[in-house]
């Protein structure tokens, strides 16, 4: 029995919905693109969305709208995987990272605060990431960026159906534009929605979704209405700005569209993977994600475990078949990040959370007996070793 961290879920039904797409007319973007995309807005419950080829090209996208001066720096948590703050240096801004919460290993919302009220016009924005799909009180949040002029993207790449109860006592979910100007979500197949590769970005601003749309597609304007120049014909169309080809194809959006339907089943597995392995693990020397279960609604993309014996417990469960994974080296310590003048130290609570955590096996399709395989063997791994 091989068990990995995680992997995607693909039924009959998804199989059908993509070869129906492969006889049909379109391949790259088509109907099936817009299909998706309203199936996930309401999913999340947004005005708009815009598909991508990637999250990496939607965070891009959203980086490069929302900047407004490339010397103003951006806040971005270091546990997180690197695209959330690429997405900066691919337009030559400047990222500031901010230490983690050492109980939700989600950014610290006190220390940027503080990074603020220090240097209150140093600032244009922020990205923060919903780690492990655990939702941030995006409203705490929006009332600091509103109070230092700061955009929100939200980086909720691992919380589709994640959400939580904000002061209202209203739920808040992730994705719904409330209070981020854009969520950015991925469809890598470890994601709890796969199309091979893919990404989404929300919004409730209309301006901004219509400038995605564009710059998605090289730039190019094909909507006679908001034509800069006469109309040539029927065939004419205009780049309007340099733009890219982020598109997703149909051939990924129809199995978006089909798995996006099992969203609920999938996130209450994770849920009740997250509860047994809790369980199980209560007399153990292991740590997890600390939050209010009453308020906060944990999407689980990954489970997360914090132990002194990190790197033993991963070769020992490698050994057995148990494929777990470390998320993240904090962002900053790769070498490309050292190589242009980060310098470690920088984060470290983050630096610590590295040295202990590790990802086990959760995914939608996981058996009862493989979740009973994992923690019996974590059981003897603590039993034989310490
Ligand atoms: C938090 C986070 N942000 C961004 C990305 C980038 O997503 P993609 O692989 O779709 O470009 C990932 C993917 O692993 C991620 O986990």
């Amino acid at each position: 029995m091989k068990i990995p961290y995680g992997k995607q879920h693909i039924t009959e039904e998804d199989i059908e919905a993509v070869v129906k797409t492969l006889k049909s007319d379109f391949l790259t973007q088509g109907p099936a693109v817009s299909d998706f995309e309203e199936a996930f807005s309401k999913v999340v419950g947004s005005k708009y969305a815009v598909a991508f080829n990637n999250a990496t090209a939607a965070l891009h996208l959203s980086y490069k709208i929302l900047n407004r001066d490339s010397l103003k720096k951006v806040f971005v948590t270091p546990i997180t995987f690197a695209s959330s703050s690429n997405c900066v240096l691919f337009e030559n801004g400047i990222v500031e990272f901010v230490d983690i919460d050492p109980l939700t290993y989600n950014i610290d919302i006190n220390l940027m605060e503080e990074k603020l009220r220090k240097n209150p016009t140093d600032y244009q924005g922020m990205i923060i990431v919903d780690f492990a799909g655990l939702p941030l009180n995006t409203e705490a949040f929006r009332k600091l960026a509103d109070k230092y002029n700061l955009w929100i993207i939200e980086d909720a790449c691992h919380a589709i159906g994640g959400s939580y109860r904000n002061s209202k006592n209203e739920i808040i979910k992730c994705g719904s534009g409330i209070y981020s100007d854009l969520t950015v979500f991925s469809f890598h197949p470890v994601k709890h929605v796969a199309t091979g590769e893919g990404g989404m970005v929300t919004t409730n601003n209309e301006e901004v979704y219509r400038h995605l749309m564009n710059l998605r597609s090289h730039g190019i304007q094909r909507d006679e209405k908001l034509f800069l120049e006469a109309s040539h014909g029927g065939w004419y169309h205009e780049m309007q700005e340099l733009g890219y080809n982020y598109r997703m194809p149909d051939i990924n959006a129809s199995l978006g569209s089909s798995q996006i339907k099992r969203i609920n089943s999938n996130i209450e597995k994770r849920s009740s993977i997250a509860m047994k392995y809790k369980d199980s693990f209560k007399n153990l020397p292991i740590t997890f994600q600390k939050y209010n279960e009453e308020n906060v609604f944990n999407a689980y993309h990954l489970f997360v475990i914090e132990t002194d014996n990190r790197k033993i417990l991963y070769e020992f469960l490698k050994e057995r078949s148990v494929y777990t994974q470390v998320h993240y080296l904090p962002v900053y310590w790769h070498p490309y990040y050292q190589s242009i003048g980060f310098k470690k130290g920088l984060c470290p609570v983050a630096e610590n959370y590295y040295t202990k955590c590790l990802s086990i096996p959760m995914f939608h399709s996981m058996t009862d007996l493989e979740q009973g395989y994992v923690v019996d063997t974590i059981k003897d791994f603590f039993s034989s070793f310490l």
